[in-house]
């Protein structure tokens, strides 16, 4: 798999994905990065990628022409990869999309913007566009890292063991269940007993209600989208009743 970043500040990108479980990656050949800077497509003595807003106000916006260019070669590089724009206004990551994008196998191309934003002639040639979240940050390149490294935890050997993915946190709409390692005993604060005691049936019961009581105090919203069978029913009412004795406490 090839992802494929068009950036005005490739060396943001460059750096980023030299590091730890991703570099190793990286390194392994399990996926490529690469870099195209729309500003290589300028043909003006001063290089310029932005320009003043049609219809007046304040920053700068991408040029059309630049960005244009450089799609048009970054599909030379990945013919079938999907065009993805970050934008605030796309639409918001979750774990499914993460894994559509996995499961499709298709090269990313991911179109970083800056300043005010896109001319919208360069939206109208991308796929789609993402965002990370209700909020702005100054450019896409954080966002398109956060989306590569993601999908790229899906690419068989990225991750040690395949098994990570998993039991994770929105893996089925649950936040994942808490999780201890040595000491056994730090400062008075301890590991739950059960997961000590090498009862492998007790530990999974625990992990799957620990999980549904993360969820219920963290991401409420998330569980009106679980699929409960009868014992997760039955973990969640022991949840609820332990809970409303807490706060009664
Ligand atoms: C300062 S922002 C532009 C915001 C734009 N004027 C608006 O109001 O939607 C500059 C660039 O950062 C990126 N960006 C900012 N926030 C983002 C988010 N939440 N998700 C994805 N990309 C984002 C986009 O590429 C955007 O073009």
């Amino acid at each position: 798999m090839k992802f494929v970043f068009l950036s005005l500040f490739p060396e943001f990108i460059e750096q980023a994905g030299d590091f730890s479980i991703l570099g190793r990656g990286r390194k392994a050949g399990l996926f490529e990065l690469s870099v195209i800077n729309p500003r290589d497509y300028t043909t003006d003595r001063h290089r310029s990628a932005d320009d003043t807003p049609c219809g007046g106000g304040a920053g700068m916006v991408l040029k059309p022409e630049p960005f244009s260019l450089a799609i048009d070669e970054a599909r030379k590089t990945a013919p079938e990869g999907v065009v993805i724009a970050l934008t605030p206004g796309g639409r918001p990551l979750t774990q499914n999309i993460v894994k559509e994008l996995a499961a499709g196998k298709k090269d990313l191309i991911f179109v970083c913007g800056h300043y005010e934003g896109f001319d919208q002639r360069i939206l109208d040639k991308t796929d789609l566009q993402l965002s990370v979240g209700d909020y702005v940050v100054t450019g896409g390149e954080l966002p398109a890292l956060i989306i590569m490294d993601a999908v790229a935890r899906y690419i068989p050997g990225v991750l040690g063991k395949e098994a990570s993915t998993e039991e994770e946190s929105f893996s089925d709409y649950l936040l994942e269940y808490p999780q201890y390692t040595r000491p056994v005993d730090y400062q008075g604060a301890k590991v739950p007993e059960v997961l000590l005691s090498g009862n492998h049936a007790a530990i999974k019961k625990w992990r799957r209600k620990e999980a549904i009581r993360a969820t219920y105090k963290l991401r409420p919203d998330l569980l009106s989208k679980l699929k409960f069978d009868e014992e997760d029913g039955k973990l969640f009412l022991e949840v609820l009743n332990e809970e409303k004795t807490t706060q009664s406490e």
